[in-house]
C-alpha cells in the first residue's frame, strides 16, 4: 500500500492486503423497488458501486477484483432485463476505457462470454486488449459465470487430454483442475464480500474459495462504497487465516 494510502486509511495493516478479493453484487433490485423504480433503475446506480470499488481495490493495492456481474443462472431473468443489463455493461466498459489507461487498470473476463451478445463480446474484447499492459489492479468481470459452470468444462478438458495420452488419470491433482479453470491465471480470492444480506454463494467461484474468507453486509449493492469496502478490509485483517492449521502451528 502507497504512504498516500496509509495515510487515508490509518486503520489498515499494510503488510496483510488482500491479494484478491471477489464481490457478489447484490440487492440492486431491491434497492430500486425500495425507491418505486425499475430493477434496472438499480442496476445503473450499482455502476457507481463498481467504480468506488475499484477505485479503493487499487488505493489500497489489492491486486485482484473479481465482480460477479452475470451469472448462467441470471439468464433466466425477463429478457427486458437482460437486454438492459447488457447494454449497460456495452455503455459502462466504454466510457470506463479512459479512467482504466488513467489508473493503469487491465480488464479480464471469467465466464462463457460466447453467450454475451456479439457487440457486448466486441466491447469487451476491445477494452482487454487496450489494457492488457496495465498492472496496477486487474478487474475480472464474472459474465455469464456459474462455478459448476467452468468446473464442468474443466473437467471435459481434462477428460479429453487424458484421453489423448497427454496426462495420466492417476496424476490428476489440484493444479490439474486449477489449471484448467477460467481462473487458472489469478490467485484464490483471500476475500469474498457479498452485498444485500443474502448469506449464500450463488454458484460462485466454488473450487476458488476453498479458504477465502467470507464478509457480509446488509448494504444493498448501490449503496456499497469504499468506508463499505474498508469495514470489509479491517474485518479481513482481524481473521487468523488458518489454512487447516492450529493455532499454535501458525505461531510457530
Ligand atoms: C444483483 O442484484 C446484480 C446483478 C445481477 C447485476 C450487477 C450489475 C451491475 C452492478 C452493473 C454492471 C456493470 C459493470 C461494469 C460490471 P439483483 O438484481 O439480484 O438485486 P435483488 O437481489 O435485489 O433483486
Amino acid at each position: 500500500m502507497s504512504a498516500e494510502a496509509q495515510l487515508k486509511y490509518p486503520e489498515i495493516i499494510s503488510d496483510r492486503i488482500p491479494e484478491h478479493v471477489a464481490i457478489i453484487m447484490d440487492g440492486n433490485g431491491r434497492w430500486a423497488r425500495q425507491q418505486g423504480h425499475m430493477r434496472i433503475f438499480g442496476h445503473k446506480h450499482g455502476v457507481n458501486a463498481v467504480r468506488n470499488s475499484l477505485e479503493f481495490a487499487a488505493e489500497v493495492g489489492i491486486k485482484y477484483l473479481t465482480l460477479y456481474a452475470f451469472s448462467t443462472e441470471n439468464w433466466n431473468r425477463p429478457q427486458r432485463e437482460i437486454n438492459a443489463l447488457m447494454e449497460l455493461l456495452v455503455d459502462t466498459i466504454q466510457k470506463e476505457l479512459p479512467a482504466l489507461m488513467k489508473n493503469n487498470i487491465r480488464l479480464k473476463t471469467i465466464g462463457n462470454i460466447q453467450m454475451l451478445p456479439k457487440k457486448c463480446q466486441n466491447q469487451l474484447k476491445e477494452t482487454e486488449k487496450a489494457t492488457a499492459g496495465n498492472d496496477r489492479t486487474t478487474l475480472i468481470l464474472a459474465l455469464s459465470y456459474s462455478g459448476r459452470w467452468d468446473i464442468i468444462e474443466a473437467v471435459k478438458k481434462i477428460a479429453e487430454q487424458a484421453k489423448s495420452g497427454e496426462i495420466n488419470p492417476l496424476e490428476i491433482n489440484e493444479n490439474t483442475l486449477n489449471n484448467a479453470l477460467n481462473t487458472a491465471q489469478y490467485p484464490n480470492p483471500d476475500l469474498l464480500i457479498r452485498t444485500s444480506g443474502e448469506m449464500r454463494i450463488s454458484n460462485f467461484l466454488l473450487w476458488e474459495i476453498a479458504y477465502s474468507e467470507i464478509h457480509f453486509t446488509k448494504v444493498l449493492w448501490p449503496d456499497f462504497r469504499k468506508e463499505h469496502f474498508l469495514e470489509a478490509l479491517i474485518d479481513y485483517q482481524s481473521r487468523e487465516r488458518r489454512f487447516g492449521k492450529t493455532s499454535e502451528q501458525l505461531a510457530n
